[in-house]
């Protein structure tokens, strides 16, 4: 609509004014913020954008081609993929504590990008280096970051909104959705040319399938599991319900598949299974503070259930949460 075609007609105008001939990087994660952001931005100014997309191996299925066809392939931006899979992944072995897990990702994932920064800042080859850092941080970020917050949610905002690193960078800030609420940010997103289901997607963890693999993390594990995850995905898509008319992927806040490090005993055939667990997960919540498990029709477990046991060889078993958070958290990690 043209309140919106107004809004980004001024903030294009804005951003070219801050930045003048200068040349910004923007961490890409594939989330809604840094891919509003950088769709603004490019909008903005083109090719004096560059984009970071740091793989780190625990994304969900097909998410870094996705990212990668949705910037580099439709909107032309300048988009650099660093595949550091093997790097997170030989971190983390043998490393089971949530929180370990969690800071080894967090802190290996600043330490990649940081280097590409590092590059192109230096510019060379007809660039002369970029001199700002450009973020998705939201209103509610600006908020949060004022106030004391769980360490967890420390850990959240550190990750992909990185705290003193412009500074550490000698960059100076962009932040064009800081005055923006996450509908409104959404909205942006759609008015940019995003595809709907990018822009309403569930929130995903920065740790991503780092924290939905219970305990150590193996590249079987997260292989197994992101195909499941990608069944139940794409089931929460199909099943509408028939009082709101409403998918239960958009009647569902988050929702996830779990690794269980554990086998089970199961028949397949003549024979005998002896394979892994997977626990489905779906909430509904307004704020993600506290969120209550969500009544999924059976006719859709049963449908997800079923075709993660047959098509995802080595999973035989899938079991569905029912806990609210509290006492449960909505991540089992
Ligand atoms: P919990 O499990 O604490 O999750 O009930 C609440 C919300 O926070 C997300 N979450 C994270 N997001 N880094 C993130 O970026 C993290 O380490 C992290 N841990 C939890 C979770 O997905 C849910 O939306």
């Amino acid at each position: 609509d043209w309140i919106m075609g107004d809004y980004i007609a001024e903030a294009v105008a804005k951003i070219r004014e801050q930045v003048g001939d200068e040349e910004v990087i923007l961490g890409l994660s594939g989330g809604v913020d840094s891919s509003v952001a950088a769709a603004l931005i490019h909008r903005a100014i083109g090719d004096q954008l560059t984009c970071v997309f740091v793989d780190h191996g625990l994304l969900r299925l097909n998410e870094g081609d996705m990212v990668m066809e949705m910037f580099a392939g439709k909107l032309h931006a300048k988009v650099i993929r660093v595949d550091a899979s093997d790097l997170f992944l030989g971190k983390l072995a043998g490393v089971s504590e949530p929180e370990a897990k969690r800071k080894i990702i967090g802190g290996l994932f600043v330490d990649v990008f940081k280097a590409e920064a590092a590059k192109l800042k230096a510019g060379g080859a007809g660039h002369k280096g970029a001199t700002f850092l450009a973020q998705g941080t939201i209103y509610p970020d600006v908020i949060e970051s004022g106030g004391a917050k769980s360490k967890k949610a420390v850990t959240i905002k550190s990750h992909h909104n990185v705290g003193g690193l412009p500074e550490q960078l000698g960059l100076k800030l962009l932040e064009p959705l800081r005055e923006l609420f996450k509908d409104e940010v959404r909205e942006l997103g759609v008015a940019l040319g995003l595809p709907h289901a990018m822009v309403y997607r569930h929130p995903f963890p920065g740790p991503g399938l780092g924290v939905r693999i219970l305990g150590e993390v193996k590249k079987e594990y997260a292989d197994l599991l992101r195909r499941a995850d990608a069944i139940f995905i794409e089931e929460l898509h199909n099943f509408t319900d028939a009082a709101t008319g409403k998918t239960w992927y958009d009647l569902t806040s988050q929702a996830f598949t779990v690794f269980l490090p554990v086998k089970s005993v199961g028949v397949m055939g003549d024979g005998r299974t002896y394979d892994y667990v997977v626990a489905l997960r779906a909430v509904q919540t307004s704020d993600f503070m506290t969120a209550d498990w969500a009544e999924l029709p059976y006719a859709l477990l049963k449908k997800v259930s079923g075709r993660i046991i047959n098509e995802v060889r080595g999973i035989n078993r899938v079991t569905y949460d029912v806990s609210s958070k509290p006492p449960a958290t909505i991540e089992w990690e």
